[in-house]
């Protein structure tokens, strides 16, 4: 079977490596891809934002399905462009990737769907007064968000009503994020730890299973300090997600939400991904994505022992799917970024150490943005790499990680150091 993987990131690279290791896959081809995907993979160039550009690779490569890495593609349909050519496409279709594309959108599908969330409301460019109006309702930890997509960076979440306002201005007047925020949510902001769990779904609401749980890390510093990233580290397993707080999240919140979506006639297929908090009144949702978690893809492909591309294949094809089978090591990523993340990335600089590091025990380094520059590799983003690492344990897992991104370096790099920290005993 021939897979073809779309985009260019540290998920995109860790699908290319699950896909190399999958007995029903035997070609791997990605577009774009990226230098580290290079070493697995044929590369093919390609604009995310081509969305026939992709389809007709996959055609003209005749591959069996297509994976689809980032939102972007999907909310502008890539999924329908791929199946319009009669081709299998592991991904939901635009209108089911509204989740994700709005906001809104998803805040009214959890609410019909009777999944407890965060109080909010939804505010368009002519509605400042009232946008205003209802954060002085809120208890203290205020949250803006753009309606549209931002790269995970549209979020504010401040004790300060002072520069929630101010964000709610920049917003709504399209200073902050053009359109995508010119309409806005607001909402009571939730404290607890998150989770993040990515299921797996063939369009049949009663048939998805989940992935193996995974906890991100979403502020830039350590501590939890400074403003929210697309995500600097995660790890898995997480031991608050046992077992059955994984099936009373499918019960409570995924199987309803899918059977919301059937009732409005979508029928979702490929993951969905759940970002939750456990609350002091429960887990409460507090947002959907239509794809792998980006860099929780990385912690769980690791673990994954189900056959990635039998799996992906099935849930496209609307077919039975495998089991979900994980091994008992965890795995811990920790994401090396450039220097001015997430505000002004400086890019081009040349990373030194990947070799070095790919050879700790358990480690695999997975690129996220990096060009090739004859025999150097450089800096070409915000999040440059994304180092795994397993084992037997979460610490050992841990100490692997951290000894292998000790050995890159380029001017300016930056990564949290506490990731997993408290979970493995060291905070
Ligand atoms: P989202 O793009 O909606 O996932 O938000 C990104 C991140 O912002 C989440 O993973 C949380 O860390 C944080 N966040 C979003 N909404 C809330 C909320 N209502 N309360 C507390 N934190 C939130
Ligand atoms: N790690 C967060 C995300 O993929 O949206």
């Amino acid at each position: 079977m021939r897979a073809l993987v779309l985009g260019s990131g540290g998920r995109e690279h860790s699908l290319v490596w699950g896909l190399t290791r999958s007995a029903s896959v035997d070609d791997v081809l990605c577009a774009p891809g990226n230098p580290g995907i290079e070493a697995l993979a044929e590369c093919i160039p390609v604009s995310l934002s081509d969305v026939e550009g992709m389809a007709a690779i996959a055609d003209a490569r005749d591959v069996d399905f297509v994976l689809v890495g980032p939102e972007q593609p999907l909310v502008d349909g890539v999924v329908d462009a791929v199946a319009a050519r009669g081709r299998l496409a592991f991904g939901p279709t635009a209108d089911a990737a509204q989740l994700e594309g709005s906001k809104r959108y998803m805040k009214d599908v959890l609410v019909a769907a009777g999944v407890p969330t965060a109080k909010h409301a939804a505010f368009g460019d002519a509605d400042e007064t009232a946008a205003l109006a209802f954060l002085e309702t809120l208890p203290g930890l205020y949250v803006v968000k753009t309606d549209g997509l931002a790269a995970g960076k549209g979020v504010i979440v401040t004790e300060s009503i002072d520069e929630a306002r101010d964000a709610v201005r920049a917003y709504l007047s399209g200073a902050a994020f053009g359109d995508a925020g010119r309409t806005l949510v607001i909402e009571e902001g939730m404290r607890g730890p998150e989770l993040s769990l990515l299921v797996v779904c063939n369009g049949d609401p009663d048939a998805a299973r989940p992935l193996a749980p995974a906890q991100d890390f979403k502020r830039i510093g350590d501590g939890d300090a400074g403003p929210n990233t697309g995500g600097m580290g995660a790890y898995s397993p997480v031991p608050v997600a046992d077992d059955a707080a994984v099936e009373r999240i499918m019960g409570r919140a995924i199987r309803p939400t899918l059977h919301e979506l059937a009732r409005r006639g979508i029928e979702y297929r490929g993951v969905l991904y759940a970002g939750l908090m456990f609350t002091s009144d429960g887990p409460k949702m507090v947002e959907y994505n239509v794809r792998f978690g980006d860099p929780e893809c990385e912690v769980v492909v690791p673990r994954l022992t189900t056959d990635l591309g039998a799996l992906c294949r099935a849930a496209a094809a609307g077919e039975k799917m495998p089991d979900i089978t994980f091994t008992d090591d965890a795995c811990v990523t920790v994401v090396l970024a450039s220097e001015g993340y997430p505000a002004a990335p400086r890019t081009g600089d040349a990373i030194d150490g990947l070799d070095a590091a790919a050879e700790v025990d358990g480690a695999i380094v997975f690129h996220a943005g990096t060009r090739r520059d004859g025999d150097v590799i450089r800096t070409a983003g915000g999040r440059v790499l994304a180092v795994s690492a397993t084992g037997p344990t979460l610490q050992t897992a841990r100490t692997r990680a951290y000894d292998a991104v000790d050995r890159i370096s380029w001017p300016g790099a930056q990564h949290r150091r506490d990731i997993a920290a408290a979970v493995a005993g060291e905070q």
